[in-house]
């Protein structure tokens, strides 16, 4: 099935997943009010709650009960997104201004942490300290993964190790709480909610590997914001890492990131992002990033043959060939 029609197929629950999220977002001050709407209303491919609602039919599916899950880790998302934005110097999200450019940093910083707050509200409709626990933790990663970005920042001599590392941290253990939170909500059996786990984390890797990806050779109007920004960060990804391992590539690409790092946030790092694309940093990427869609693949072999299954399937190789 192609994306679009499991969207489609999706679409009623989508849309009360998406009410959800606007109600529980919603303050009766004003300046809150806006900010925390302004990038839901935005948009974005709403990732998270599709597998909360796929993980949710293999066990006895309830929207009643799994919407507050998919809302909740809707959520942390995109307060994830709000404070990653003030990080990264970001202006442009989902193809709008971010929070911090429409307001200010000070502005993201509580509207992230009023978002953050609300996803535990949400939770808290389930009354399951266990899902409370896990959507907990996993914050405390997503922090520590970002925390560690900033460490990492300008590391032209990190390992790939470190890398993967740090973007199961940041990226993949939310995706792959979504998958074992929706079936815990739906009360499927241990071993189904863990084989969900693993394959969200495969799946959350391969997402992440993409992303940096996608960062590097992406246009501005399929990825909602200028490319070449990781680099402009200092943000050393997986291509670039793999660049450096390049003989003829390493020492312009050291020369280039060194300039970037000179001048702080004001670089363009076209010529950055050339040479990684010119190199076999690309391809080297995309083949890890295929290899965890395989496992990905692998974990559901495990899983019961319900619709679903099919379904996550098809997620699985569509992020690793994502275009946006
Ligand atoms: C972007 O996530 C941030 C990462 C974890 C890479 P998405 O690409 O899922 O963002 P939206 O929700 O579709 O905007
Ligand atoms: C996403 O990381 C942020 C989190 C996972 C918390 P990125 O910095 O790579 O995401 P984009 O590229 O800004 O969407
Ligand atoms: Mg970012
Ligand atoms: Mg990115």
């Amino acid at each position: 099935m192609k994306l679009m029609q499991l969207y489609a197929s999706l679409k009623s629950d989508l849309q009360t997943i998406e009410d959800t999220l606007a109600q529980s977002v919603s303050s009766d001050l004003p300046l809150l009010n806006e900010s925390a709407q302004h990038l839901l209303k935005a948009g974005g491919k709403r990732l998270r709650p599709v597998f909360v609602l796929l993980s949710g039919k293999f066990g006895e599916y309830d929207l009643s009960r799994i919407k507050y899950v998919a809302a909740a880790l809707e959520l942390i998302h995109m307060a994830s997104l709000v404070h990653d934005d003030v990080i990264d110097d970001a202006d442009t999200r989902r193809g709008q201004p971010t929070v911090k450019a429409k307001w200010d940093n000070r502005i993201a910083m509580f509207t992230g942490d009023y978002i953050n707050g609300k996803a535990l509200v949400v939770a808290s409709e389930l009354g399951d300290p266990r899902i409370h626990q896990i959507l907990s933790s996993a914050i405390v990663q997503m922090c520590i993964g970002e925390m560690e970005q900033i460490r990492d920042f300008f590391n032209t001599e990190q390992t790939v190790r470190h890398y993967l590392l740090r973007i199961r941290r940041k990226t993949a253990l939310l995706i792959a709480i979504s998958c074992q939170l929706g079936a815990i909500a739906a009360g499927a059996p241990e071993n189904i909610c863990n084989a969900l786990y693993r394959y969200g984390y495969q799946v959350g890797m391969t997402f992440q590997i993409t992303d940096d990806l996608l960062d590097i050779c992406g246009t501005e109007k399929k990825i909602g914001k200028p490319p070449g920004s990781d680099l402009r960060q200092g943000n050393i990804t997986l291509p670039v890492l793999y660049a450096l391992q390049e003989p003829p590539i390493r020492e312009p690409l050291l020369a280039e990131i060194a300039r970037i790092r000179e001048k702080e946030g004001a670089a363009d790092s076209a010529k950055a992002v050339k040479l990684v694309r010119s190199s076999k940093g690309i391809r080297e990427s995309e083949k890890l990033a295929e290899r965890y869609m395989e496992k990905a693949l692998k974990e559901l072999e495990r899983l019961p043959d319900v619709p679903a299954r099919r379904n996550l399937a098809d997620i699985a190789k569509f992020v690793a060939q994502r275009s946006y």
